[in-house]
């Protein structure tokens, strides 16, 4: 069995996956969401990689369960496939709204969103999410939001 397994970690799964497998089950189920379903080459232009080494991990993806690899075909996610997948695109979507909200460009956000989706903890993930509905919450803190918009754009700031 391939070993894709990397590190403990996320609610209700006893082991959480390498990035690459997460990346891989999250792209899947973006291709899924546009399409309906997985073929290889969509996988391969989804994350910019040549189709045989999508072949591969669907084969490595397949073998631990999280998805049904047809042969000439493409993929579908299992239940427990789409589970995860559905985790970490989530964590996706809020870190990339997060950095949005704070003035990040949405190339970068994106970008940034990705690298982090993998490594943040639940907590920290849950209160950024916190975060976002607090200031979506009333108009007096979306005021404070366009306040800092202001700041960002009138402030000299130090960038590192
Ligand atoms: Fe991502």
């Amino acid at each position: 069995m391939p070993n894709l397994f990397a590190h403990q970690g996320y609610q209700g799964y006893v082991h959480t996956l390498t990035e690459k497998a997460e990346d891989y089950l999250e792209a899947i189920l973006n291709v899924v969401i546009e399409k309906g379903y997985a073929r290889t080459r969509d996988v391969a232009h989804e994350l910019g990689v040549r189709p045989p080494s999508v072949v591969e991990m669907f084969q490595k993806l397949d073998a631990i369960g999280l998805v049904e690899y047809r042969r000439y075909e493409g993929v579908v996610l299992t239940p427990r496939g789409r589970q995860i997948a559905e985790v970490i695109k989530s964590r996706h979507d809020t870190l990339k709204q997060f950095f949005t909200l704070i003035q990040v460009p949405e190339e970068i956000a994106v970008k940034d969103a990705c690298a982090m989706e993998h490594e943040l903890s639940e907590e920290s993930i849950g209160q950024i999410r916190y975060f976002i509905d607090f200031i979506d919450s009333s108009p007096a803190r979306r005021e404070l939001l366009r306040e800092f918009q202001s700041f960002c754009k009138t402030s000299p700031g130090e960038k590192l």
